[in-house]
């Protein structure tokens, strides 16, 4: 009898929602003009002959354009892959997704989950029509990391690189390589279906899906500081009755006067305000002369998502 170094759960479970991983166009060399989110996860599947044989169940959860992602689909989600993942036979999750917001999700799966088996989110560049896609390589990765062995927390898988869900952000709009970890790094690379690993796989404690079940969920905003900001929009927000309001400031969280004084007026009737940075790289690092509380998370999108949590879990 062979002896099989193989854990007992080698199923992949593919939760697919759309993008351009799943779009077409209407000629092979078009690479911008084309619709995202029109090919199942099935006929994605069918174009990659060498997964037959492989333990995989699929879903399809939504069929959209990331730039469409909204709290519903999220709501679904989430629970969705925890149930997965607490199926003894599967070894790990992935998740398609268009490219525009699959840091935000990747952000949610893992403040919310946590998970100690791998959740992999990829996506791909060019549509699965085009000369260039970058699709069928990315899901055979994804897969491949889905299955590896200690392998655990949200990653996303593109262009051979892996990243941590806490550090993922797209950075170019059209490059295959389109994203990066900032100053962490990528967490490992996958050369020849050969993972080669940095740095230890995230872990980190889950605020559980249930918190997101609450329905509807707080409204938070972002708003920009930059040249001739004038609160406008702040007081807006506030006379709207927003919940929460993230500052993407300049520099290291730096706000025109005229903004800081619109978020103190805020503040002072009961919204929750957090200051982040719109620089891409590096992080808002506190300061005695910090005029009003700043986020931990590293851009504004995830601090968008973090103070969400935050007020979904006084409630
Ligand atoms: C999307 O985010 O769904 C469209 C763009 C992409 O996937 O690259």
């Amino acid at each position: 009898m062979q002896a099989s170094y193989r854990s007992q759960a080698d199923r992949v479970v593919i939760i697919a929602t759309g993008g351009t991983i799943a779009g077409t166009a209407s000629r092979a060399a078009e690479a911008l003009d084309y619709r995202a989110a029109q090919l199942s996860i099935g006929e994605l599947l069918g174009g990659i002959p060498s997964l037959a044989g492989r333990s995989i169940d699929t879903e399809q959860l939504a069929m959209i354009d990331s730039k469409d992602m909204d709290h519903a689909v999220w709501r679904t989600l989430v629970p969705r892959v925890q149930w997965h993942l607490a199926r003894p036979d599967v070894a790990g999750i992935v998740v398609t997704h268009g490219t525009d917001t699959l840091e935000e999700t990747a952000y949610l799966l893992q403040r919310t989950l946590a998970p100690v088996k791998p959740v992999v989110l990829t996506a791909a560049m060019r549509p699965a029509t085009s000369v260039q896609a970058d699709g069928p390589q990315n899901l055979l990765d994804a897969i491949t990391l889905a299955t590896e062995h200690g392998a655990c927390g949200v990653l996303a898988v593109l262009a051979g690189r892996v990243h941590a869900a806490l550090d993922v952000r797209k950075i170019h709009t059209y490059r295959l390589d389109a994203f990066g970890s900032g100053d962490a790094g990528p967490l490992a690379v996958i050369e020849a279906g050969r993972l080669r690993r940095f740095r230890e796989w995230p872990r980190g404690s889950a605020l559980g899906a249930e918190l997101l079940q609450s329905d509807p969920w707080p409204r938070v905003e972002i708003v920009t500081s930059h040249a001739g900001a004038d609160g406008l929009l702040v007081d807006t927000l506030v006379a709207l009755g927003v919940d929460g309001i993230v500052a993407a400031g300049t520099g290291n969280g730096s706000l025109h006067h005229a903004l800081e004084a619109a978020l103190r007026r805020a503040m002072a009737q009961g919204v929750a305000v957090r200051c982040t940075t719109r620089v891409p790289e590096g992080l808002v690092r506190l300061t005695a002369a910090d005029a009003l509380p700043v986020s931990l998370a590293a851009s504004p999108q995830q601090a968008r998502i973090e103070l969400l949590l935050e007020l979904l879990a006084r409630r």
